[in-house]
């Protein structure tokens, strides 16, 4: 087999490098973006196929073999038509050494949040084996080096969906995590699986709340409101069917609305009665709710959200200030939120 030769680096920075297992995952007569092709002789590239140019039979061997060679290139500009077809496959992400850090991160959260609405929409477990294949792609990637999470800070989602939500729930979590240590490489492989999908999957049971009731701006009816308290007993119930053999996924359901001075719902839980999940879970989801937009409150600047949260006595002190601080020292930057209008 020939080695794939590396791109030229002027020739990498605005286009894509793109690998035959990429190129499979196109129609096979029709790519879906312009491809270009690599001439040694005047180091250029040149444009090879047009988007949604039929080729004939012999192009479709040409462009496979200038894909096995290395010098089959896409521009940067079309990574979300690309980024549409990783998706699928997403453990292409961890072969593919010409994906820059921003794009991995970028089709993941494309991919979890695809996944994770397939799964709300059929809550069945074939359907949620896939979305936990593509969780382990990702605990794959993030334990090569923790460090890569920050990156996923910048993929925050300000969209009012039940899955942007539970993805950015995850993001934080896993992020709080990995900082919850003195070190962030402590974090065993086991750990991060098992909180990377019970964080994605804590707020199943909301997906068995009527929609009119999310989307009131007015007060809710106490009989409303018991309809959404019951979504964390309705979500432990959705993840024990999937019976994984592990306790995080039901307990992130569970107990994240649960508070350390027992004020929570729905056992009144107190301290650490509180499995530690459900305590950073807590934190996480209410971190990622105040900085989306929501029907009946604006969306708050990440380091407001960050100080009410370190300043609250019903989240667990070990943890609530992890944001805060790291917000404060710059360690990460998450931005401020799109004003509304
Ligand atoms: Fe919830
Ligand atoms: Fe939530």
């Amino acid at each position: 087999m020939a080695v794939k030769k590396e791109a030229p680096l002027l020739v990498a920075e605005e286009y894509y490098q793109i690998s035959q297992e990429m190129l499979e995952s196109f129609p096979k007569y029709r790519l879906p973006l312009p491809v270009f092709r690599y001439r040694d002789d005047v180091a250029q590239l040149q444009m090879f196929i047009a988007r949604d140019q039929r080729m004939s039979n012999e192009q479709v061997e040409e462009v496979h073999n200038l894909a096995r060679e290395g010098d089959l290139f896409v521009s940067r500009v079309d990574y979300p038509i690309y980024s549409k077809h990783i998706i699928k496959q997403l453990d292409l992400i961890l072969s593919d050494r010409n994906l820059k850090e921003g794009e991995i991160a970028y089709i993941c959260v494309e991919a979890l949040n695809a996944r994770l609405k397939d799964y709300l929409d059929q809550p069945v477990k074939i359907v949620a084996d896939k979305l936990y294949a593509d969780t382990l792609v990702l605990t794959e990637y993030l334990m090569a080096d923790p460090y890569r999470i920050k990156t996923f800070l910048n993929r925050l989602s300000r969209e009012h969906s039940l899955a942007a939500h539970s993805v950015n729930t995850m993001i934080i979590g896993l992020w709080m995590l990995f900082n919850s240590k003195k070190d962030e490489k402590a974090v065993e492989r086991k750990e991060l699986d098992r909180y990377a999908l019970a964080l994605l999957m804590h707020d199943a049971g909301m997906s068995k709340v009527p929609s009119f009731i999310l989307q009131k701006t007015t007060p809710l009816k106490p009989e409303e409101k018991d309809k959404i308290t019951q979504h964390a007993l309705m979500g432990a119930k959705m993840v024990q069917k999937l019976d994984l053999g592990w306790d995080e996924l039901v307990q992130a359901a569970f107990e994240h609305h649960e508070r350390m001075d027992g004020s929570g719902y729905p056992r009144k839980l107190k301290g650490d009665q509180i499995s530690k999940i459900g305590r950073i879970c807590a934190i996480a989801d209410s971190f990622c709710a105040m900085i989306a937009a929501r029907p009946y409150a604006e969306a708050k600047e990440p380091l407001a959200a960050s100080q009410e949260i370190a300043a609250d006595a019903r989240y667990d002190p070990r943890y609530s200030s992890l944001i805060r601080n790291a917000l404060i020292t710059q360690e990460i930057a998450l931005k401020a939120p799109e004003k509304a209008g």
